[in-house]
């Protein structure tokens, strides 16, 4: 019998037995697939540079996970040291890494991340927050995976899924950051772009280099989850996406579970593109 008729029935999408490490667990993305992964039965290890106690009092598990079944730890994925001591502590208390999930980034709002006054323009943008996104949204990349590939080489398996942005994919069309007069038209910071997309790339470098070693690498490209966004910007955003909406956290779940369950069991390589069909025209 081929593998594709073993994979019949809705287990294949279950994480009972896994762990899975998070970064950016404390975020808007994170704390939503923490909580879900718990609930397909994953054993999660909650990771954000906030404290240990804000991480875990952003997440809800399943009603059945217990403290045993959940790890938090702060760590800032610009350290190295930091980012190995996280493994060495995932490892030490769940034995392996199965899937990491890695959200940890810096996306410069345009509306809040550039300093007074500036619009975050490309002609002005200031090197220092350049500097700061490859800092985090690069290297940061770079701490974590190689530091958990190394594990995964070590246990013979791993799974690992990146994010990316529609913004690896196309440019942004800045009509979207218009809000209504007086106030400035806005643009996206070239930052957020430049350091997104390396992601797929990345993906498809490290997907190659171990797929021979038990080693899965992909990526998801989300877009327009909603977080209390202004009226005009939803407005904006409609009228721009084919589906006529903003994403919400939620509408995430599936993809990121069916990446890290074996459903996706013959996927490396890929970006999967979540993103009502901003890409697709
Ligand atoms: N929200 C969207 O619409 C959207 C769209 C496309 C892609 N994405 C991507 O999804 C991922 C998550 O986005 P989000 O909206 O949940 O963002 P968020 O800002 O809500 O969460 C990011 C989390 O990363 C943490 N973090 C930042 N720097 C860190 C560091 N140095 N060390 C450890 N943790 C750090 C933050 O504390 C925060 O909890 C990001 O990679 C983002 O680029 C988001």
């Amino acid at each position: 019998m081929s593998p594709v008729n073993e994979n019949r029935g809705l287990d294949i999408f279950s994480l009972k037995g896994k762990t899975v490490l998070v970064t950016g667990a404390a975020g808007l993305i994170g704390s939503e697939i923490s909580g879900t992964m718990s609930v397909a039965g994953a054993k999660m290890v909650l990771v954000d540079r906030l404290s240990e106690s804000e991480i875990l009092s952003r997440f809800v598990g399943s009603s059945s996970s217990s403290d045993a079944q959940t790890l938090a730890i702060s760590t800032d994925i610009t350290d190295r040291a930091s980012v190995d001591l996280m493994i060495t502590r995932s490892v030490d208390r769940f034995k392996k890494i199965d899937v990491l999930v890695h959200l940890a980034a810096i996306d410069a709002k345009f509306d809040t991340e550039t300093p007074d006054g500036a619009d975050g323009r490309f002609e002005s943008f200031p090197i220092e927050l350049w500097k700061r996104s490859i800092d985090v949204n690069i290297t940061g990349t770079f701490n974590v995976t190689q530091s958990i590939c190394n594990q995964m080489l070590a246990q013979g398996s791993g799974n690992i899924i990146l994010t990316a942005s529609t913004y690896s994919l196309v440019g942004p069309n800045n009509d979207l950051y218009i809000p209504p007069p007086p106030a400035k038209p806005m643009v996206k910071p070239v930052d957020y772009v430049a350091t997104k997309s390396f992601i797929p790339s990345y993906t498809r470098y490290l997907a190659t280099h171990y797929a021979k070693q038990g080693i899965r690498v992909n990526c998801i490209a989300p877009h327009g989850v909603e977080n209390d966004n202004p009226e005009w910007f939803k407005e904006n955003f409609a009228k721009m996406s084919p589906m006529g909406r903003m994403s919400s956290a939620s509408e995430l779940n599936g993809p990121f579970i069916f990446l890290a369950s074996d459903a996706s069991s013959y996927m490396t390589g890929s970006t999967l593109v979540v993103d009502g069909g901003w890409t697709a025209w």
